[in-house]
């Protein structure tokens, strides 16, 4: 149901993950609303960007809500909105009841209660119904721009790096709603992470011990006019304390890495950071508790048979 207190603006999130994205998605929209999505849409009062998320797909700030067409019409009328020109955006939504005949007449007769014309190429404003278990709701449609995407495109890659969206929901995992945390990767590969933070606005610094990958990073970075943010230097010699790290472990597929070495630098995160999301590649509780971190939430992320470990610790 929509939220019911009507002083407040509420919104109302639609979500779509695959069947091997969901635990990750579900660990990202309990880190970004202090709850877990029940059908692939949620409501909340807090407003997050609709293209913070690779797993939203779009956001309606609901204007209006009613149990019956004919009402959310009338209160539409009273409400007297205004603006340049809008057009109506068609979305599907999980049991969703709107069929197009009836969301083509709906729109067409709240079309002639909002005093503005259509363009349906310019609008300056999209609106969007829907009906949700029974509710009729309207409000302002703002679609998901995937801004990840263009980050695919950077200069270097690296078939061991995270996927772009994991990255993105990793960051938002770690920070939730504290975007002004200070965040390190302290082993950042060529910046995956890094650069999804760095497209969320997040302060972050990136540490990387290979000269040529953290080159790499560097290059990657600027190539999308960020600041330098990346450091060629061992995790083990950072001296800053961090709210948050996210921490891809090394696993050893390129380079040689012990299971000495891996503890050593769950350890040493341990020293410059409250809060850690750890990424492994075979389950390593015991090593990350060891350390002294307290695992709080967790999921695992797969692709094809290729399994990441994900650990929020404290
Ligand atoms: C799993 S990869 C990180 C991949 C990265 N998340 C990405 O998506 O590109 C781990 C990286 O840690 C680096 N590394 C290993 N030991 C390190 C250390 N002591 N300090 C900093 N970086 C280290 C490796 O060179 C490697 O690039």
């Amino acid at each position: 149901m929509p939220l019911s207190d009507t002083c407040e603006q509420s919104y109302l999130y639609v979500i779509n993950y695959s069947k091997e994205e969901r635990a990750l998605c579900h660990l990202e929209m309990k880190s970004l609303f202090d709850q877990e999505p029940t059908k692939k849409y949620l409501y909340s009062h807090r407003n997050i960007d609709p293209s913070r998320s690779p797993f939203f797909k779009l956001r309606i700030s609901v204007l209006s809500t009613a149990s019956s067409f004919e009402e959310l019409v009338h209160i539409v009328s009273e409400k007297k909105i205004t603006c340049d020109n809008f057009k109506f955006a068609r979305f599907k939504i999980e049991d969703g009841k709107l069929d197009y005949a009836t969301w083509l007449y709906s729109v067409t007769e709240l079309g002639k209660v909002i005093q503005a014309e259509v363009d349906m190429k310019n609008p300056t404003i999209q609106f969007g119904i829907t009906i949700v278990d029974d509710v009729w709701i309207f409000g302002i449609y703002e679609k998901n721009e995937s801004p990840w995407v263009q980050h695919n495109l950077k200069p270097f890659t690296n078939s061991n790096s995270l996927e772009t969206r994991a990255a993105r929901a990793i960051v938002n995992i770690a920070v939730g709603q504290q975007v002004q945390a200070s965040l390190v990767d302290p082993c950042c590969g060529i910046g995956t992470v890094v650069l999804e933070a760095l497209s969320l606005a997040i302060h972050v610094t990136g540490y990387e011990l290979s000269w040529i990958i953290a080159n790499q990073a560097k290059q990657n970075v600027s190539y999308f006019g960020y600041d330098p943010c990346i450091v060629h230097e061992t995790m083990h010699r950072i001296t800053e304390q961090y709210d948050v790290a996210i921490l891809d472990l090394p696993y050893g597929l390129f380079s040689h890495v012990t299971h000495t070495q891996q503890k050593a630098i769950i350890a040493s995160s341990r020293r410059i950071t409250k809060k850690l999301v750890i990424i492994t590649c075979v389950d390593m509780d015991e090593d990350i508790t060891s350390a002294g971190f307290t695992i709080v939430d967790r999921c695992t992320v797969t692709k094809r048979a290729f399994v990441r470990y994900v650990r929020v610790c404290r």
